[in-house]
Formats: structure tokens, C-alpha cells, sequence
């Protein structure tokens, strides 16, 4: 079967889907981008990305590529058309093509491109193995709120983490603190039973994964505490786990090769992958 991409208002087969070299987001990774799960078909949280994406355009004074009432159409298109049950769509936006000059065009022909592919489907007893993450210093921008194309630290760390063995990395800020991963938001259980994540301020991106866990927490009685905390309270608490769109509820059984917990994911990590399995179900 072939893929297809859709580029700038053409659904075109994926290998022969180009960008223009002056594209902004090329030069100048002045773009921002969305990645949403595709659950048995369905787009998983649509709504709330719909309103990331505005944000994050908004923040950068990008204009909306094609209206927002046409992004759904379009977005069902692509997964249709890549015949997509479980997986992921991509869509990106950028400034758009104009003369290398770092001040904006005076256009506001923004570029759109999605693309949508297969991944392996929700599989509560995989995810539930959990993963190793190792800790690096937060070198990023200051607008992590942003979810921004410009990916750079992010793809630097995640690679030092595949090279000693990980999954993934948590980003440390200058304060001693966990911001979040690479791909990801950070959360751990403590020893006295609180469940923690960080506030979703201008240091980190507000996961929709975390936002929705957020509510599901909430709604399964569950309490939670919106607090950063350091890497020597995420080693000694009693579980931790992130969050993506990618990974959904993960559970993280080392950190810095230190066991987390009793090493394997935590009672309450369990719990809130059901939730969130079901959640993503009902959707579906
Ligand atoms: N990344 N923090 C960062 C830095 C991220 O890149 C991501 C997601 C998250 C979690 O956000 P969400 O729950 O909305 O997926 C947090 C995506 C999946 C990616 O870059 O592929």
C-alpha cells in the first residue's frame, strides 16, 4: 500500500511528499506540531490538540494554515487514507516559504504537512515491563509550553539515553529539579502515596496524556499534587512513570540505574494505564 502525506493542501505519495528549501521550518525550525494517537481507529483527544496547536500558533503569532474547522477533514483523510487503526497522525506548521530573513515574512501562507502511520496497538502487559530513564541537564529554551519543531536538545538527550541503555531521559532544570522527558511528562508515586507532576508552566509541555490523567485521577478518587521534584525524590519514591501520546502511562523502573520501587511498575501505575486504557477505549 502506498503512504500518502498531505503537503500543503495535496495528498501525495509519501515518498515523493517534499517542503520548499526556504520553508521556515527548515531554516529556522519556526514551526510547531502535534502528535495524536490513532485508537482503533479514532483520533484520540482531538479536541485538546486542536486547542494546543491554537495556543502554541497563537505564542508564535502563526497564522492557521487552513481554517481550524477544516484540520479535522483533513486529519481523517490522512488516516483514512494510510488505512491507519492503531497509530499515529503527525501535522505540522510552519511559517511558511520566504527569503532567509530571521524577522517574519509579511505573508501569512503558513505550511501544513501531515502524515500518518501505523504503531504497535495499546498493550497493556508491554507497557506494563516498564523502561530505565537516566537524568540530564535541561538545556532547552524557556518556552517549553510551546510545542515547537525545534527539537534539537530534546534529540541530543534522548540519543545520550539510547546510549546507556534507556528509554528515554528527564530533563534536570537549573534549580536541581525534573522538568520532564525529552518526549514525555514525568510523574512519580512517593513513599507516603502522592501522586506528582510538575505544574504545567512555561518550563514544561502540558501533555495532553498528562491532562487527561489529570481528569481520570480526579474522577477515579484518586489525589494529586502538582509539584516539581528532584531526581533523588523520583529514585527513592515508591513508583514512577511518564506520559505521551507515544508511550501513554509508562512505568519507569530505574532511574540512573537505580531501582525505583520494588524495580517493577507500581501498583498505582497500573491502576492509572487501566484508566487511561479505558479512556482511549471509550473514545473509540
Ligand atoms: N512528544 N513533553 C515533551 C517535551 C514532549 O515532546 C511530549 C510529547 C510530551 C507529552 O505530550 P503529549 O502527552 O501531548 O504527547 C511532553 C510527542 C509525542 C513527540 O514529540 O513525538
Amino acid at each position: 500500500m502506498t503512504r500518502i502525506a498531505y503537503v500543503n493542501g495535496q495528498y501525495v505519495p509519501h515518498d515523493e511528499a517534499v517542503v520548499h528549501i526556504e520553508d521556515r521550518g527548515f531554516q529556522f525550525a519556526d514551526g510547531v506540531y502535534e502528535v495524536i494517537a490513532v485508537h482503533q481507529g479514532k483520533l484520540i483527544d482531538e479536541e485538546l490538540h486542536m486547542e494546543r496547536l491554537e495556543r502554541s500558533l497563537g505564542e508564535l503569532s502563526i497564522a492557521w494554515p487552513i481554517s481550524r474547522r477544516s484540520m479535522p477533514v483533513v486529519m481523517r483523510q490522512v488516516v483514512r487514507r494510510n488505512r491507519v487503526h492503531n497509530g499515529l497522525l503527525y501535522l505540522q506548521v510552519t511559517r511558511g516559504v520566504a527569503p532567509r530573513n530571521h524577522a517574519f515574512p509579511d505573508h501569512d501562507h503558513s505550511s501544513l504537512v501531515m502524515t500518518s502511520r501505523p504503531t504497535a496497538s495499546f498493550d497493556k502487559e508491554a507497557i506494563a515491563k516498564g523502561v530505565d530513564v537516566i537524568t540530564v541537564p535541561d538545556i532547552r529554551w524557556s518556552r517549553r509550553d510551546i510545542k515547537s519543531i525545534s527539537l534539537l536538545p530534546n534529540c541530543l538527550s534522548k540519543q545520550q539515553a539510547v546510549e546507556a541503555g534507556a528509554y528515554e531521559a528527564w530533563f534536570i532544570d537549573n534549580d536541581g529539579l525534573i522538568t520532564e522527558g525529552t518526549a514525555c511528562n514525568a510523574w512519580i508515586v512517593t513513599k507516603d502515596g502522592e501522586l506528582l507532576s510538575r505544574k504545567a508552566d512555561s518550563d514544561i509541555l502540558n501533555g495532553i496524556t498528562r491532562q487527561s490523567l489529570i481528569k481520570l485521577a480526579e474522577k477515579e478518587g484518586v489525589s494529586f499534587t502538582e509539584r516539581a521534584f528532584t531526581p533523588d525524590e523520583a529514585k527513592a519514591a515508591k513508583e514512577a512513570f511518564l506520559t505521551s501520546t507515544t508511550s501513554f502511562v509508562k512505568p519507569v523502573v530505574r532511574i540512573d540505574g537505580q531501582s525505583v520501587g520494588n524495580g517493577k511498575a507500581g501498583s498505582l501505575t497500573r491502576r492509572l494505564l487501566d484508566f487511561y486504557g479505558a479512556h482511549m477505549d471509550g473514545q473509540a
